[in-house]
């Protein structure tokens, strides 16, 4: 693969961004689906996304969980059955890395419902829409742990017989608290924001990256192409994660 970068000049970008961090106390990561395109997971948007096969209204939004729960659950079960057969990748591995050089001073915030930051060892995550993991009973709220076991195609509650649904944000619906306040909290208090394999298009998650600047940030992305957080970045580093990661863990 090709990228319009001269290696000097990479070079260059990784070396001022491995100094931003290195002087940042506290720091923050934005993850999106794009850390996890090294792992074998499609990303959202653009080709061969998961937003080309389906219509978001179709399978990622309340009411089209009432309309029809059985097209929804076969999408996630799908998606589910396939984390079954991924594991993570070194830009998953080198944020753990980050993550034991600062300790509790650092929070990984992520889109993504794979968990696959959990499967490499990062400690300190916010999953801000949701888990794939996981399911939550739409009668009595119940929210339970079911790993990437198969599910039939409209699952019930053990408890209540409920209709379980994903426990994953849809579109339309807010995002949970417990791990929204955290997550804006760590971005405005952190010296470093690292975006990384994100759009940077879905809100409130993209504001996140308004949330560091304004609380004086230095954003540093990465990113295979210029995305909508580009242009509020200190350093864009254009390439794969799995390979840009590490290579900018090396020279801290
Ligand atoms: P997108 O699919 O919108 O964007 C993925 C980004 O990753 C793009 O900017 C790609 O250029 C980049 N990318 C792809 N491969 C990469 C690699 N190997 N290394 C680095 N970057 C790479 O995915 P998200 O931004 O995560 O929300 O999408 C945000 C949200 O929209 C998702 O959480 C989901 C979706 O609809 C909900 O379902 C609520």
């Amino acid at each position: 693969m090709h990228h319009p970068v001269e290696p000097e000049s990479l070079d260059a970008s990784l070396t001022k961004a491995a100094a931003i961090l290195r002087a940042a106390k506290r720091v923050a990561v934005l993850t999106g689906a794009g850390i996890s395109a090294e792992s074998g997971l499609a990303t959202f948007r653009g080709a061969g996304g998961l937003w080309e096969g389906h219509r978001v209204e179709e399978v990622a939004t309340p009411r089209a969980f009432q309309r029809d729960p059985t097209l929804v659950w076969r999408f996630y079960n799908l998606r589910r059955a396939n984390l079954a057969t991924v594991k993570p990748n070194p830009g998953h591995d080198a944020l753990v890395d980050i993550e034991k050089r600062l300790g509790d001073q650092f929070t990984l915030i992520t889109q993504n419902v794979d968990s696959l930051h959990y499967a490499a060892g990062s400690k300190n995550v916010l999953e801000i829409h949701g888990a794939l993991r996981r399911v939550r009973c739409t009668r009595c709220t119940r929210i339970t742990e079911r790993g990437t076991e198969a599910l039939p195609d409209l699952p019930r509650c053990d408890k209540c017989d409920g209709l379980l649904r994903p426990d994953v944000v849809w579109f339309e619906e807010e995002l949970p608290k417990d791990v929204w306040r955290p997550a804006v909290e760590a971005a405005y208090q952190c010296h470093c924001f690292l975006v990384v394999g994100t759009s940077a298009v879905v809100f409130p998650a993209a504001w996140l990256i308004e949330a560091a600047k304004n609380g004086g940030a230095k954003v540093i992305e990465v990113n295979l192409e210029r995305s909508a957080a580009s242009d509020r970045a200190d350093v864009v580093l254009l390439g794969p994660s799995g390979a840009t990661l590490p290579e900018l863990i090396k020279r801290l």
